[in-house]
């Protein structure tokens, strides 16, 4: 470690993003030092990082893991703390990047306190951007904070995005992989299996952005992600199927120029851009080999078989408290199915019932967003029990 070692805090340590922040730093063991790691209740894979690259400090969400989780760090001199305070305290404590890699609304405190920091905010936790966007960016103005989209295709969209001349610009076009059912019939997907939602094609993720990539809900927060991170209208924002995922986005200008940035679909590569941003980093991995992938290939998304991606551009277009229904209840529905609770279309279901019945708002601040996520859940978790007819998932 030298003296010029950026210090580094991650929230989410244990997560798919989380980890290759983690792959990437132990890398690059003399360029960071690593303050906090955040995780909900794996205490044995974050006390087990935490002692590889010294961390100052683990912190577990879930307050009955706080004995394992001291146990764990036992004579490592690393402090432990539990609870969702202490996330937020996490995520304050001093650093130079903070990467936010925590899975859904649950990353919004954290999230929130990351930019309030000082730190520079790497940002991968999209759903607290779509449920609590202009509250987010202004506390983001207000304190001068530097956010590094970590999403692969928002990330694209950043490094061939002309802020400066952001008049020029015409469209940004996000593509999407399509997911595992790009090619499904809807009455395929009715009987979708949990094992097949999370089989994504080409990324390795989480199982809940999994789960939104095969309903294409992902796309759909992404629309509203890239609305918020580049001030772009709606309409101006489209999306194209790119099965090989090696463009990750583009950006048209006014003049006909389209700018893409390509890249093998590998994570760390995106959040080495935020870990390094404005330098570069050396990441170990396969050069794109264009000869060898010989074909790019795109499609229009299909709108009848993919209904989320409309309900995503509705919820944006309705404004005010509707991208935190449409996420809160796309959560608890996504849950729901992961549980097998519910079948995989049933997701849209729950999704499209909520934005029927609920945005009537325009929050006024964080607990305001707080209230309409509770209210939303509650409402989908109703809509489930009342509406839905219990269907057999299976689960391999
Ligand atoms: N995976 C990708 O390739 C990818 C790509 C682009 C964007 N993203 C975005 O990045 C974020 C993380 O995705 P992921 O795939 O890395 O998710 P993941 O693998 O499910 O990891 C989620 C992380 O959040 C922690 N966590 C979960 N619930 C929490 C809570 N209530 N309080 C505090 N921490 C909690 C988990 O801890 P435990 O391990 O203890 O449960 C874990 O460390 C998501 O917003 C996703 O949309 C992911």
């Amino acid at each position: 470690m030298t003296t010029n070692a950026r210090r580094i805090s991650i929230l989410g340590a244990t997560g798919s993003v989380g980890r290759s922040t983690l792959s990437l730093i132990e890398e690059n063991p003399d360029n960071y030092e690593v303050q906090a790691l955040t995780a909900n209740r794996d205490v044995e894979n974050l006390a087990a990082t935490a002692r590889r690259v010294r961390a100052k400090a683990a912190v577990v969400a879930d307050p009955s893991a706080y004995g394992a989780l001291k146990d764990a760090l036992s004579g490592s001199g690393i402090e432990a703390a539990a609870g969702n305070a202490a996330v937020i305290e996490a995520a304050s404590r001093p650093a130079d990047l903070v990467m936010a890699a925590i899975v859904g609304a649950a990353g919004l405190h954290p999230t929130l306190a990351a930019c309030r920091s000082g730190a520079a905010v790497a940002f991968a936790n999209k759903e607290c951007l779509v449920c609590a966007g202009p509250l987010m960016l202004a506390e983001v103005a207000r304190h001068g904070t530097k956010l590094l989209p970590v999403d692969s295709e928002h990330s694209a969209v950043f490094q061939v995005f002309d802020a400066a001349r952001k008049g020029s610009v015409s469209r940004i076009i996000l593509t999407a992989s399509g997911g595992p059912f790009r090619n499904w019939p809807r009455a395929r997907m009715e009987g979708a299996s949990i094992a097949q939602a999370v089989a994504h094609p080409v990324w390795s993720m989480g199982s809940k952005i999994s789960v939104d990539s095969a309903t294409m809900m992902n796309k759909g927060l992404e629309i509203i992600e890239a609305h918020f991170l580049f001030d772009m209208p709606e309409a101006q924002i489209d999306v194209v199927v790119h099965p090989q995922s090696v463009i990750h986005s583009l950006v048209e200008y006014h003049d006909g120029s389209t700018l893409a940035q390509l890249g093998t679909p590998d994570m760390r590569t995106p959040i080495a851009v935020a870990l390094a941003w404005p330098d570069r980093m050396p990441v170990i991995g396969p050069s794109l080999d264009l000869a060898k992938i010989a074909q790019l290939t795109f499609e229009p998304a299909d709108p009848v078989r993919f209904p989320a991606l409309a309900l995503a551009r509705r919820a944006l277009q309705t404004g005010g408290d509707a991208p935190t229904v449409l996420n809160a209840a796309n959560e608890t529905a996504v849950a729901s199915f992961l549980g097998g609770r519910i079948g995989f279309l049933d997701i849209e279901r729950v999704v499209e019932g909520a934005l029927d019945a609920l945005p009537k708002t325009v929050p006024g601040s964080i607990d305001d967003v707080v209230a309409i996520d509770k209210e939303a859940r509650l409402f989908a978790e109703d809509f489930i029990g009342s509406r839905l007819s219990r269907r057999s998932v299976s689960i391999g």
